[in-house]
């Protein structure tokens, strides 16, 4: 049974040997698609619903299920995540990383549900480098300011609410079809033996996997306080490299030439360097996420067995 104490929203999930009941969206992508996988394993009760079961820029539709299913927690991992299209589809992207983050948490607040909304990186604009969760966010494409804007509804309309901000994700999803960084750059090799890569933007890669493993933690932490966490593996990286890394673990003779941002012909403005500083999960005592590049194997070995 589900039971609320306190009127600050302050949530105490009793669990009286009932599985913990959780609904995602975006259920299908790399991140919601791991974490169903990962709570599933561990049993809890999970509710994955992919975009055609929940459009979560469906204002009643969003009331509606999260009514019906009455979920103790809903994590968000639905989201607009082409920056180049973000650019010319500022509506659409504004609708589903903003106004449909909004919605689902006014309903988690609702039925006082913890609400758990994944971010990015790209909420900075790169200048400052490492960056902790209190430095002011300065967003300096659409799709970051889109995703800025979610963050600041989803905490207005569920002060309870926790948000993870992540960087340049890749994981396995349900969708074949889907594409990250590292599948990219394995589709590449295939078809050329020359490939250029930006080496002046800077991030920490992250495994969606690894990702799914400490939001579990996270939600077990008993006194863990709401707001933002940066969650990422460690250690930081230029695309450059990053893809270096995939072309030498994957075994790939294909060279890779190191070019600038401004010579790629890139039309969007791209933060150059952003490291996300761990902190808050440090503060509370989680341990750290391992290297980007040990993830990396494990994940080459699951895609590529
Ligand atoms: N990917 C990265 O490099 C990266 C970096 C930093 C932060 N993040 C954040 O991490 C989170 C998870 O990213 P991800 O890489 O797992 O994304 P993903 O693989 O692109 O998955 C996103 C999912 O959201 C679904 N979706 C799109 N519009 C929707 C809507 N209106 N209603 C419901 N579902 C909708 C997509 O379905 P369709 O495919 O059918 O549209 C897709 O399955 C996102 O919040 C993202 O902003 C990602």
């Amino acid at each position: 049974m589900n039971t609320i104490v306190g009127r600050k929203k302050q949530i105490i999930i009793k669990t009286q040997n009932m599985p913990i009941s959780l609904l995602i969206t975006g259920a299908n992508g790399q991140l919601g698609f791991s974490i169903t996988k990962l709570f599933l394993s561990f049993g809890y009760k999970v509710l994955p619903l992919g975009k055609s079961e929940l459009d979560i820029t469906d204002r009643a539709e969003v009331a509606k299920t999260i009514a019906a299913h009455a979920p103790q927690i809903i994590i968000n991992c639905a989201a607009y995540n082409q920056v180049e299209l973000a650019e010319e589809n500022i509506k659409a992207a504004f609708a589903v990383n903003a106004s449909g983050p909004f919605y689902l948490a006014k309903s988690a607040d609702s039925i006082g549900a913890r609400f758990v909304h994944i971010s990015t990186d790209y909420v900075f604009d790169g200048e400052l480098e490492f960056y902790s969760e209190t430095d002011p966010a300065r967003p300096i494409n659409a799709y970051g300011a889109s995703k800025f804007a979610g963050e600041q509804l989803v905490q207005a309309a569920c002060p309870s609410s926790i948000i993870i901000r992540t960087s340049w994700l890749f994981g396995t999803s349900s969708d074949a079809g889907s594409h990250n960084f590292v599948k990219k750059m394995l589709q590449a090799a295939q078809n050329r033996e020359e490939i250029n890569m930006v080496d002046d933007q800077y991030g920490k890669p992250t495994y969606a996997g690894d990702l799914a493993l400490k939001i579990k933690e996270l939600l077990e932490e008993k006194n863990a306080p709401s707001g933002i966490y940066h969650i990422t593996n460690a250690s930081v990286c230029s695309r450059y490299e990053f893809a270096k890394e995939i072309f030498s673990l994957a075994g790939l003779s294909a060279k890779i030439m190191p070019q600038s941002t401004r010579k790629s012909g890139s039309k969007v403005l791209r933060p150059k360097f952003v490291a996300l500083e761990n902190k808050r999960l440090m503060e509370l005592g989680l341990a750290p996420m391992r290297p980007w590049q040990e993830a990396l194997a494990d994940y080459l070995k699951e895609i590529r067995p």
